[in-house]
């Protein structure tokens, strides 16, 4: 068959309506229905003669913010949404924004103007010579605006957190508003963890030593309406990705809430033993206690470790426990097993070698619950 006489370049309309547009803005949305307008608005004014498109990815807001960006697109065909079913969180959000940008230079910015539009003419032209510019309040012209204390002092600890731990110099690593070279978005995309939601400190991580880094001061300003989405959990998630990515994805945030959670039971189980030790026999306050731990692990693994499959109903929550408390039990004979196995082995004593079986059985009954607990049924649910 004769190959099609139409050159490549000109039979992939989207490669070269690419090549026209110099910046893709992407917003992530969720519920910011009355945000949008406001900021598309706004980008106008300040990206004056450049090209560029805004691509606004919104995860089906009850609030219909992806109709009301559709309806924006009518009238201005540089504007498109992507609507996605079901919530899939920012991170990834932002991950698909990206891959959509036919833009040679993306940026990332929030919809609810805390992040001053004026910034993001700033930003692209710091891609001139540098692979990503950042946005931060923590420079000689920025500012955090008018924060509390405590979100001040959180914010401010998670970033020497990062320089430590990851390595990270740039001011800011947590910020929302950044702007990356399509290239180098692309060459790292395979990398980058969409569940989580510090984009920009992955992206940092994987390029540290390489990438030329840009900062753009600007101020933080008041959310225009509606309300934040991120809460405090936040910030514990935050923390939990930086080891996650330290350890190059072998110790996984999942496993690390695990871990927590099983700390917490520790807890609760010897305060337990310690109060009903008295108005109950020592055996069965022993075992009260181990059961109200175990509840308790189950539970919170539930709402936390496990949320995106967590059981609701009645009935799955109790089948959950049965499972959990069937693992649980496997992962206590494991332990026993190793600590006096290696006991006897290598004569270490016994309150070591059972840390080696606590660590055994901790693994093994991730694994299980990850499998067994929270994974039947999920389809059903
Ligand atoms: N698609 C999608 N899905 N968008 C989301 C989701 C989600 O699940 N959750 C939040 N967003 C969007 C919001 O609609 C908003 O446009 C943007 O992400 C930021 O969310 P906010 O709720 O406004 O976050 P914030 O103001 O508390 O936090 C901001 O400042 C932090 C600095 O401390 C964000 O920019 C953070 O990334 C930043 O670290
Ligand atoms: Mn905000």
């Amino acid at each position: 068959m004769q190959p099609s006489a139409i050159p490549f370049d000109e039979a992939t309309p989207d490669a070269r309506s690419g090549a026209e547009i110099a910046a893709s803005i992407v917003i992530p949305t969720y519920n910011e229905a009355k945000n949008v307008p406001v900021l598309v608005e706004r980008l106008r004014e300040v990206m004056g003669q450049r090209s560029y498109e805004i691509i606004v990815v919104d995860d089906d807001s009850p609030d219909l913010t992806w109709s009301v960006a559709n309806r924006l697109g009518e009238e201005d065909p540089r504007v498109r949404c992507h609507r996605r079913i079901d919530r899939k969180g920012l991170g990834s959000a932002i991950v698909d924004g990206l891959s959509l940008g036919r833009g040679e230079r993306l940026v990332v910015m929030d919809a609810d103007l805390q992040h001053d539009p004026a910034a993001i003419p700033r930003l692209l032209d710091a891609l001139d010579d540098a692979d990503l510019a950042l946005g931060t309040r923590y420079g000689e012209g920025g500012s955090t605006g008018e924060w509390g204390i405590v979100r001040e002092l959180m914010s401010r600890g998670a970033t020497i957190f990062c320089r430590v731990l990851l390595g990270i110099t740039a001011t800011d690593p947590m910020s929302g508003l950044f702007a990356i070279r399509r290239d180098l978005f692309h060459e790292l995309a395979p990398r980058l963890n969409p569940r989580g939601f510090k984009i920009l400190m992955e992206v940092l991580y994987h390029t540290r030593n390489r990438a030329r880094v840009a900062e753009v001061d600007y101020t933080f300003g008041l959310r225009h309406a509606g309300e934040s989405k991120l809460d405090k959990a936040v910030i514990l998630d935050f923390v939990l990705s930086a080891f996650e990515l330290r350890s190059g994805g072998l110790v996984s945030r999942r496993f690390l809430k695990y871990c927590a959670v099983g700390l917490l039971g520790v807890a609760v189980q010897t305060i337990g033993v310690y109060l009903l030790n008295g108005p109950l026999t020592p055996p069965v306050a022993l075992a009260t206690a181990i059961a109200a731990a175990m509840l308790h692990n189950y539970l919170l693994n539930n709402i936390w470790t496990f949320r995106d499959r967590r059981h609701r109903e009645a009935t799955a929550l109790l089948s959950g426990l049965v499972r959990f408390v069937f693992v649980s039990g496997f992962g206590a004979l494991i332990n026993h097993s190793v600590t006096t196995n290696l006991f006897q082995l290598t004569g270490v004593p016994m309150h070591l070698t059972s840390l080696a079986g606590i660590a055994m059985a901790t693994a093994w009954n991730f694994l299980l619950n990850s499998r067994i607990t929270w994974d039947f049924g999920r389809k059903d649910e």
